[in-house]
């Protein structure tokens, strides 16, 4: 009677319940992290989330998280303590000049593969899982779309596929890119070599987290991981007198309605191969004191040229 109910269940008498569970790795993806309030929505809701859905590993954009563009090696660090395995960049990779010298040491921080090859740092990665029993390799890249004038997207990608060791079967791709056109098609030219595409930059959560037919796991853009009472993580009254007169204004970062998104993946572990794929929201509490702190560096003074570049 109990073998029977086992095999109704799914279960094999010779393979026990822990082994069935080591058959799946959980990865969650995380939007780009903009400022103070998405550090902050980050550090609140991560650590649980992890625990939550016993997660293997996490990969965060963070192109935004210094003051709102940028990264530091301090907040580096602190997304490293809140869980974070691999952090991604993007278009704004460069904008904060004490991470370069951390850009070419550490193998947890990438930036877009198809940026000239004498750049600082690196275009993909491959780390351990958490539980240390499966290795996972993180390709970054930027479209080409409304994006200045990137190296190819689609030769990048394949060659850091082609470097990557063979027994690496679970890989995840960021595409920071601004066309859902491109990123669509990103999804189709790697669907069933990667197992997971997600697309960064817009800041705006897509509804149509899918598994494509070759098992890859696909997102057109995550949404941030910040303040949501704003225009793509900006104070919406600056952006706004912009918009209406012409004249230049300090986009500052927005606090209020702090949320983070991210897409939660179940993968095999034989093949790579996702089964599932969910976004996730979660609110923050509103942060006090101002827009910035020690960890921002010098906040951003650019008065954004293009209205859309995040
Ligand atoms: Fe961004
Ligand atoms: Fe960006």
């Amino acid at each position: 009677m109990v073998l029977y109910y086992m095999r109704a269940w799914g279960l094999h008498p010779t393979r026990p319940l822990e082994s069935q569970r080591d058959m799946y790795i959980h990865i969650l993806c995380v939007g780009d992290v903009v400022g103070k309030a998405g550090r902050s929505v980050l550090a609140e809701h991560l650590p649980q989330l992890i625990q939550e859905h016993t997660i293997d590993f996490v990969v965060c954009n963070a192109e935004n998280a210094a003051g709102g563009s940028g990264m530091t090696p301090q907040i580096y660090e602190k997304l490293l303590r809140y869980g974070v395995d691999v952090v991604t960049l993007g278009d704004h990779c460069f904008r904060k000049a004490d991470v370069f010298p951390l850009l070419d040491s550490s193998d947890r921080l990438i930036r877009p593969a198809n940026l000239p090859s004498a750049a600082a740092g690196r275009g993909w990665t491959v780390i351990p899982g958490k539980s240390g029993r499966r290795q996972i390799g993180v390709i970054c890249a930027l479209g080409q779309m409304e994006m200045g004038n990137n190296n190819s997207p689609w030769a990048a990608v394949d060659e850091a596929m082609a470097k990557m060791p063979p027994e690496v079967s679970i890989r995840i791709l960021d595409f920071h890119a601004e066309a859902t056109s491109e990123k669509i098609a990103m999804g189709w030219h790697v669907n069933g070599r990667m197992s997971i595409v997600f697309g960064t930059h817009t800041h705006v959560p897509t509804a149509d987290a899918t598994i494509l037919d070759g098992g890859t796991a696909y997102i057109s853009d995550l949404g941030m991981t910040g303040p949501y009472d704003g225009v793509l993580g900006r104070r919406k009254d600056r952006v706004l007198k912009f918009l209406t007169t012409g004249m230049p204004q300090r986009f500052e970062v927005a606090t209020g309605d702090p949320r983070m998104y991210a897409l939660l993946v179940k993968v095999s572990v034989e093949t790579g191969k996702a089964e599932s794929a969910e976004l996730l929201v979660r609110h923050g509490q509103r942060i006090e004191g101002g827009p910035y702190d020690r960890d921002d560096g010098w906040p951003s003074q650019n008065h954004h040229k293009s209205r859309n570049k995040q």
